[in-house]
């Protein structure tokens, strides 16, 4: 079967990113042919295309760790009530999914919610799973408690602000624009930070004196260590990226994070004993290495009940280097994805 994918010959540089024919081999007996109607973007995109993320492949490959779509054809080993020719699904893969047609383990998709529309279902899989992971499993977040979520306009922001609000917990938001605070002020998220140079005062006056338990951190540097100062005892920060080394249009900026890097906060465990307060980080790309522990997450994440992702911005899948430029940029707000 031919399918048009998009394709980079060597991590390196975004503008080495090509849409290619190719053809796809016959289907494995455990997996499932989807046809793609949607192509979620994930920041961890640009890292790879530009070979800062550590989990890059090492030579040619298709970007892309969510879809969603429907079914084309079923391996002989996939069991006949677990999926449908036809069905609305979503799903994770790893790496391949800026394409018409993905083949993918059965485990590895979802049913798409009935009233979800296909860029919904692109938009909830990796971010969805990134924010209830960090809240709930290391976090421990819980009812009442104050938590810290940065970027909260983005993608994983979104949804960690949602879950918040879903656990009875108390997010304040952090974004770098005035438009993402009104956006979340109209879904109701009163408590919101336009950072500035300032920000461990602005975090200060925000809290006036109440404590701060949990810290969802992807942005890194200063941000980051006021962030984790501004913690109360028995405080957390957990830390799944870094966009503070966000790459230029194209490529790394060299220069300015080999600076950042050297100027990167350092925490000493030692001093974290008296202070009570703890740094976890993760990357939930190893999640492709235990099918169990993803099955039970997306579980709990089920039970949320949680309203459809907000999808941003779409763009036609012919147009898939603006739509990374769109997210690169930092302007986006929720998901942006590929339509197809
Ligand atoms: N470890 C994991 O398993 C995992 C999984 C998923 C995502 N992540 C990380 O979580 C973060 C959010 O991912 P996402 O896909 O949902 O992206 P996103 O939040 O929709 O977009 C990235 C956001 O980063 C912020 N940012 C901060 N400094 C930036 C800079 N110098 N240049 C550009 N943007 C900058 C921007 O929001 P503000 O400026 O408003 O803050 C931007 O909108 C990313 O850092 C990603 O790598 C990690």
């Amino acid at each position: 079967m031919k399918r048009r994918a998009w394709k980079i010959e060597k991590a390196g540089r975004i503008d080495r990113l090509r849409l290619v024919e190719e053809t796809l081999g016959s289907l494995k007996p455990d997996h499932v042919r989807v046809r793609v109607r949607a192509a979620g973007l994930n920041f961890a995109d640009i890292f790879a295309l530009t070979g800062l993320y550590s989990a890059t492949p090492k030579g040619a490959f298709t970007p892309g760790l969510e879809f969603s779509g429907e079914v084309l054809e079923i391996g002989d080993e996939v069991s006949s009530s677990a999926i449908a020719t036809g069905q609305r699904v979503m799903g994770c893969i790893r790496f391949g999914g800026y394409a018409e047609v993905v083949d993918v383990p059965a485990s590895q998709l979802q049913p798409i919610p009935e009233s979800w529309s296909f860029e919904q279902g692109a938009a909830f899989p990796a971010q969805t799973l990134t924010a209830w992971y960090a809240l709930s499993t290391l976090g421990a977040v819980a009812p009442g408690q104050l938590v810290l979520v940065q970027s909260a306009a983005g993608g994983v922001g979104l949804q960690a602000m949602a879950i918040c609000r879903a656990l009875g917990a108390e997010p304040i938001g952090t974004v770098s624009g005035r438009h993402k605070k009104e956006f979340l002020a109209a879904l109701g998220y009163e408590e919101v930070i336009v950072r500035s140079t300032d920000f461990a005062k602005q975090l200060d006056n925000l809290l006036s004196g109440r404590p701060l338990h949990l810290v969802l951190d992807a942005v890194g540097g200063k941000i980051q260590r006021q962030s984790y100062d501004a913690l109360a005892p028995t405080g957390r920060m957990v830390v799944f990226g870094a966009a503070e080394y966000t790459p230029g249009k194209n490529r790394p900026r060299y220069l300015s994070s080999l600076w950042k890097y050297l100027r990167r906060p350092r925490y000493d465990p030692l001093a974290m004993i008296p202070e009570n307060k703890s740094i976890m980080a993760f990357n939930l790309i190893w999640l492709w290495d235990d099918m169990t522990l993803f099955d039970r997450l997306m579980g709990e994440v089920a039970a949320l009940e949680l309203d459809p992702p907000h999808v941003g911005k779409p763009f036609p899948f012919d147009d898939a280097p603006a739509a990374l430029e769109h997210l690169r940029s930092g302007q986006s707000i929720g998901k942006v994805v590929l339509t197809l």
